[in-house]
């Protein structure tokens, strides 16, 4: 899978897509990222890519013939991609199901917004969509783009190693991740879970389907709406929503669970 990626800080998307799973891709070529600078599709001596904004207002308009320049030379050197898009906090929220929908187009071009805003005309003519990673503003696009090429990244067969842990992921069936524990088995006088070093797999099976459920129901209600939960699930859920299950079996892990 082939990501653009344009921006006025391509070192910074260089550098947090060079590193871990992505990384890793990367150099098996798996996934392609290649970053444009932004200046580079500029005419003027000062390399300028951005202007204040007609009717006036605070700061600077990233401009929009550097991006028609950038995008024009993409189709030309990589090819007609499958989807433009723009991120900005104004676009769809991101989800994993946007997730793996782009992860199964070949190229995807993404466009980094920077300063107080992009001339709309970037979202007219040279973006197919727009993406917000969620309801916060960053200083730019750039890191947004990180977040969304790892997401998809995860979602290209061989880039995770082990597939079952992509297959398993919390949102993939809307239902948060059980706790888990490595050595030491007593820190500071907290044992882990006694059913974790039982040996017991049917237990510890029900053990971990219980505390995901319970873990879903106190932090994210919201999943459970949409949650695919098998039968024993389920029936963990109404016992607990019941309350006949109130006592906490992990220990704690620094927060309420
Ligand atoms: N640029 C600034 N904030 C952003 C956000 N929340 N998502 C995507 N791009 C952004």
């Amino acid at each position: 899978m082939k990501f653009d990626v344009v921006t006025v800080f391509p070192d910074l998307v260089e550098q947090v897509t060079s590193v871990g799973v992505v990384g890793r891709a990367r150099e098996r070529e798996l996934l392609d990222v290649t970053v444009h600078d932004l200046r580079d599709f500029t005419t003027d001596r000062h390399r300028t890519v951005d202007d204040a904004p007609f009717g006036g207002g605070p700061g600077m308009v990233l401009k929009v013939e550097p991006f028609v320049r950038a995008a024009a030379l993409v189709k030309q050197r990589r090819g007609q991609p499958d989807a433009v898009i723009l991120m900005s906090p104004q676009g769809e929220t991101f989800t994993h199901e946007a997730a793996v929908r782009l992860s199964r187009l070949d190229h995807v071009v993404l466009l980094c917004g920077r300063y107080q805003g992009v001339d709309e005309r970037v979202r007219e003519q040279v973006a197919t969509e727009e993406i917000s990673i969620g309801d916060y503003v960053l200083s730019g696009g750039e890191l947004a783009a990180g977040v969304v090429i790892d997401a998809v990244a995860r979602q290209v067969p061989g880039v995770v190693g082990n597939s079952e842990s992509v297959a398993t992921d919390s949102f993939v069936r809307q239902i948060l991740d059980y706790p888990t524990y490595t050595r030491p088995a007593r820190l500071n006088g907290h044992a882990v879970p006694e059913v974790l070093v039982s040996g017991d797999h049917g237990e510890i099976r029900r053990w971990r389907k219980r505390e995901a459920v319970r873990r879903t129901l106190r932090r994210r209600p919201d999943l459970l709406r949409r949650a695919c939960l098998d039968d024993e699930e389920r029936s963990c859920l109404r016992e607990l929503q019941a309350g006949e299950t109130n006592q906490e079996s992990a220990p704690h892990d620094g927060r309420r669970q």
